[in-house]
């Protein structure tokens, strides 16, 4: 289900509308921060049996230097299910992890390095595994780069990009499990201008 008024939403409202509508039952997340995407899902659904999150928790910007915070906060919104943090590097940590468990997730948000090559990794590990991916922060050139690269070859996919708040991509993979139904294809030089018109943030150096 493929609804274009979406194109206008932050990330968090597209997360909740997108897990209201599909109903996922288990949720992968790189890059959780101080937990507010993962809580913005929980306070619009409360189906998720399982949530697996990989982040380093640096610290960055106020954040938590620690996961601990991380289960108390999601059963405050809500949460009955299980949660797993790989706890470290997204690149080295989940390749390895979902090729053991052979996970496929119904829902995924991929929000952690900026860098190109992390950036690659992550879409190329994640993507394949999962039924929707969101690949937050496209404003960054590497991210739009690796997201564009990935989406142009792979034909299957269906994908649209939104304007807000530092600009989401999203994949919808039929070939991950259940197909979606026949989307509506958001072809590239369609939304190229939508990712070109991003405000541009200054250069950092660190990740977030
Ligand atoms: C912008 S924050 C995520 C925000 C969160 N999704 C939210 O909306 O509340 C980026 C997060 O990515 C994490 N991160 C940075 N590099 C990473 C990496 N290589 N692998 C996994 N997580 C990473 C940081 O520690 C930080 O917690």
């Amino acid at each position: 289900m493929f609804d274009f008024s979406w194109r206008t939403l932050h990330i968090y409202p597209l997360l909740a509308a997108l897990a209201t509508a599909h109903r996922p039952k288990n949720y992968l997340e790189i890059g959780s921060w101080k937990g507010d995407s993962i809580a913005a899902i929980l306070d619009a659904y409360n189906g998720l049996d399982r949530v697996l999150v990989c982040d380093p928790f640096f610290g960055h910007c106020g954040g938590p230097k620690s996961p601990a915070f991380l289960e108390p906060k999601m059963r405050k919104h809500g949460f009955k299910g299980e949660l797993q943090i790989l706890h470290g590097l997204s690149q080295e940590l989940l390749r390895p992890h979902l090729e053991t468990s052979g996970e496929v997730f119904d829902l995924a948000l991929i929000d952690g390095d900026h860098n190109y090559e992390p950036a690659w990794i992550d879409i190329t590990t994640v993507v394949p595994r999962s039924r929707i991916t969101l690949v937050h922060d496209l404003d960054h050139d590497t991210v739009w780069k690796a997201f564009r690269q990935y989406v142009q070859k792979h034909a299957h996919l269906d994908f649209m990009v939104t304007a807000e708040h530092q600009g989401t991509g999203v994949i919808f993979n039929p070939q991950a499990g259940t197909s979606f139904g026949k989307g509506t294809k958001a072809i590239l030089h369609g939304a190229e201008p939508v990712v070109k018109n991003l405000p541009k943030r200054e250069k950092k150096t660190e990740t977030l």
